[in-house]
């Protein structure tokens, strides 16, 4: 399949707070050299290459086995170096990077010459983000140019959010991976596309569309299971604006099935199936049949720096299914829902007695 195969990965330890200068400068070798190297920021960690070198982006694709048509995210460490990368720099991004740069918003702007094709998949614009991790941003102030950088996984497995979960799936295909412990927030950016007549939300994430909208007025979103199936339609005519829209981006192998709380049903499984119950919000009061593992994951912000670590270790249990109960479709959740509803099928055989998910 792939070409990329090295003898190891070296692993190095990256304190998040207090990054050491030798560790950055050897990741910055590797940089410039046109390799590979995996880092956390506070949402997941990322797969980073040289954004200007199109020989070192050509490798995240292949390492990732990421379609092309999907554009990357070029991660910068201030606003100039941000307006280095777009043709125009319009006042509303200036407002939303006062208030959330450093952090997990990305912008889509119109994309400058710097930028290559590879890295936008030919669009002209191009997605930026001001990490908040402190390493982040000294290995992006280190190096000194923009590092293109998408989820370390394997395209459409779950976003990693330890470097266990980066070697997990990259061992061997990258040069370095940056080990700064567990991210903090555990889901991707909010991805917030500037370059419309009005500002349109293409991933919800920790900063919530209430936030950015109370500082510069409504923006336009579909719920997360239109979109994604719009985002289909349209993939299937003439490729996706924004991939990550797709439903089928985040998903574990297992086959995970999605209960909406109010329809949950005291006996929907067979007693051969094993599959685990993943609980997002308050626990149904029915909650019934033997699963082989059962997590609750409470509230949002919770629930958002675990979901992807339990989903890999419910994953590696390798089950016939994965039941998740959603979360209430509330604001404070919304991030949380969208990942859960492009992991899972809706079970819509509820209630029909012998049917199991596994077996359907
Ligand atoms: O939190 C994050 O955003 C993490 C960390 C590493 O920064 N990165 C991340 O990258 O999640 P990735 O490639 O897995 O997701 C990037 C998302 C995709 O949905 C992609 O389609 C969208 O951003 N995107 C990037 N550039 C775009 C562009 N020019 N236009 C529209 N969507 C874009
Ligand atoms: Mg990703």
């Amino acid at each position: 399949m792939s070409k990329v195969k090295l003898d190891a990965t070296r692993r190095v330890a990256l304190d998040p707070g207090a990054p050491d200068l030798k560790a950055l400068k050897s990741a910055a070798r590797v940089l410039r050299g046109g390799g590979l190297v995996a880092f956390a920021t506070e949402t997941v960690y990322g797969l980073g290459a040289d954004a200007t070198q199109v020989e070192a982006v050509a490798r995240i694709f292949e390492a990732k086995g990421r379609p092309s048509f999907n554009p990357l995210i070029v991660h910068v460490h201030d606003v100039a170096s941000a307006r280095a990368c777009v043709a125009d720099w319009p006042s509303v991004a200036s407002r939303l990077a006062e208030r959330f740069w450093p952090g997990p918003l990305t912008m889509v702007l119109p994309r400058s010459k710097l930028i290559p094709d590879i890295v936008t998949a030919g669009q002209e614009t191009v997605g930026v983000r001001v990490p908040a991790l402190p390493s982040a941003l000294a290995l992006i102030k280190t190096y000194g140019r923009p590092i293109a950088a998408p989820s370390a996984n394997r395209s459409n497995a779950v976003s990693p959010t330890t470097a266990q979960h980066v070697l997990d799936d990259l061992e061997g295909r990258i040069e370095m991976v940056l080990d700064s412990g567990a991210t903090a927030l555990g889901l991707e950016s909010t991805v917030l596309d500037l370059t419309g007549a009005r500002p349109r939300l293409l991933r919800p994430g920790m900063i919530g569309v209430e936030a950015l909208a109370a500082l510069i007025g409504p923006i336009e979103f579909e719920r997360p299971v239109d979109a994604a199936a719009r985002s289909q339609r349209t993939a299937a005519r003439v490729g996706p604006r924004s991939p990550g829209q797709l439903d089928v981006h985040y998903a574990p192998s297992t086959r995970c099935w999605r209960i909406e709380r109010d329809n949950f049903d005291p006996a929907p499984m067979s007693s051969e199936a094993r599959w685990a119950l993943l609980t997002l919000g308050e626990p149904p009061l029915t909650l019934v049949g033997r699963p082989v593992a059962q997590v609750e994951l409470g509230d949002p912000d919770g629930a958002a720096a675990k979901l992807y670590l339990v989903l890999r270790e419910l994953d590696a249990l390798a089950l016939d299914a994965i039941v998740i109960v959603a979360p209430p479709d509330l604001p404070a959740w919304r991030a949380v829902r969208d990942r859960i509803e492009r992991a899972s099928q809706l079970w819509t055989k509820l209630g029909v007695g012998s049917e199991t998910p596994a077996a359907s």
